[in-house]
């Protein structure tokens, strides 16, 4: 679940041949849960016709500001006020430049000046009309004034050029909108750090050493923290997206991955560490490729830093981080040793999770664990999404912080 779940989305639709994919950004919101009243302006039909957008959103779809059906409210104002997010996609530079003047002659930008909503722009233009000094300034004007922006990426524009000015994916725009809703969420004023994935302990420049975490569980986290308006540091050694708005820190080895915890958690009030860290690294990393002998090959490891252990005698100094969280992935005895790393590494919870179920932990979009808690709770359960895992996670440590927030 996120957190567009029962908001109320305007999704604007202007003239330009983007218009195409805002169809998918619709389909993805209603899919989340969203309630999406599409308007579009006259241009913007020429592209696309209302009775695709009537059909991904189940509601009808607006075009003309004079259409007040007798029995509802006028569509300008409800659909101004009344709404979590006016989302344009794509906006034309004639739109934003209408935007930046105030002008309201059509039901969109009639919208657009009346609401005190959030207001997010997906520009979308050919380059030298999103490089003409007029539309610079008028997205200054826009930003200046609080309108969020997905920036246009480079790529194969209506004309068969290249150049900057495409609409950015939906995926992408989505993805935005979801950050711009979390401000109010509940971790609001929270500062959490996560980790992920599998560190990579190099043996030589073309070989390393690594796990098969995939770092899902830890980027469900900052995702799900970062819908519910937390401030998001994410830590991690996989190579997946990163959710707008979290601050990304990548590293590879256990000895990056403890430096990078080390630097953010003096500022942090809660830390979930879901990266697998290398216990092991090669002693030494050769400089130049290892070449095979007829011999067998033996392999001196070092023991690496336990990361946790370090935070726990950071915490017993400073107090910070106030929450923190550790995970077990365990083939044997997993409640016992659970437990007894909660103890050692003096956890709040730890997440224990088997990986011996094809169901459960590395490389799955599932996840089942059981959470232990410092004061003796135990509580197992079922098979969910990661982010549904992540979401029962955060609300032990939003609880358990509550006191701390600004
Ligand atoms: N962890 C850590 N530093 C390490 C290894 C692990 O901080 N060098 C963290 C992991 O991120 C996880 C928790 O400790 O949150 C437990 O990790 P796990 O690998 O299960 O525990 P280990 O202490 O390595 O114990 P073992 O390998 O013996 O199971």
């Amino acid at each position: 679940m996120t957190n567009l779940k029962n908001k109320r989305i305007v999704l604007g639709v202007t003239g330009g041949i983007a218009a195409y994919k805002t169809a998918t950004i619709a389909s993805r919101l209603v899919q989340a849960g969203a309630a999406v009243d599409v308007v579009m302006t006259e241009s913007a039909t020429k592209f696309i016709t209302p009775l695709t957008f009537q059909a991904l959103t189940h509601r009808r779809v607006y075009t003309d500001l004079f259409d007040i059906p007798p029995d509802d409210n006028i569509p300008h104002i409800d659909l101004s006020h009344n709404i979590d997010l006016l989302l344009i996609a794509p906006a034309t530079a004639n739109t934003i430049a209408k935007m930046a003047h105030g002008q309201a002659d059509n039901l969109l930008t009639s919208i657009a000046l009346a609401t005190s909503k959030p207001v997010l722009i997906a520009p979308a233009m050919e380059t030298d009309m999103w490089e003409h000094p007029a539309t610079k300034q008028n997205v200054q004007s826009l930003t200046d004034w609080g309108v969020m922006m997905v920036e246009p990426a480079a790529g194969r524009l209506a004309s068969g050029r290249i150049g900057y000015g495409r609409m950015a994916e939906p995926d992408e725009i989505v993805d935005v909108a979801r950050w711009v809703l979390a401000r109010h969420g509940d971790m609001r004023g929270l500062r959490v750090v996560v980790t992920a994935g599998g560190t990579r302990e190099p043996l030589d420049p073309v070989r390393y050493l690594t796990n098969r975490s995939s770092g899902r569980m830890g980027h469900a986290l900052a995702e799900v923290a970062r819908d519910r308006g937390a401030t998001v540091t994410l830590i991690s050694a996989a190579k997946l997206p990163v959710p707008h708005g979290v601050s990304p820190v990548a590293v590879d080895t256990a000895a990056q991955m403890t430096d990078a915890v080390l630097a953010a958690i003096p500022a942090a009030d809660a830390l979930v560490m879901a990266a697998a860290v290398a216990d092991y690294r090669p002693a030494t990393v050769a400089a130049r490729k290892i070449k095979k002998t007829d011999g067998d090959l033996q392999l001196p490891l070092a023991r690496t830093d336990d990361i946790l252990r370090r935070v726990a005698a950071f915490r017993a100094e400073t107090g910070f981080p106030k929450v923190v969280v550790g995970f077990a992935a365990e083939t044997d005895d997993l409640l016992e040793n659970a437990r007894a790393k909660l103890t050692r590494k003096r956890l709040d919870w730890i997440v224990a999770n088997d990986v011996t179920r094809a169901d459960a932990g590395f490389a799955v979009e599932t996840n089942r664990v059981t959470l232990l808690g410092a004061d003796g709770t135990v509580e197992s359960l079922p098979l969910m999404a990661k982010t549904d895992v992540a979401a029962e996670i955060w609300n032990r440590v939003t609880a358990a912080c509550g006191d701390t927030r600004k």
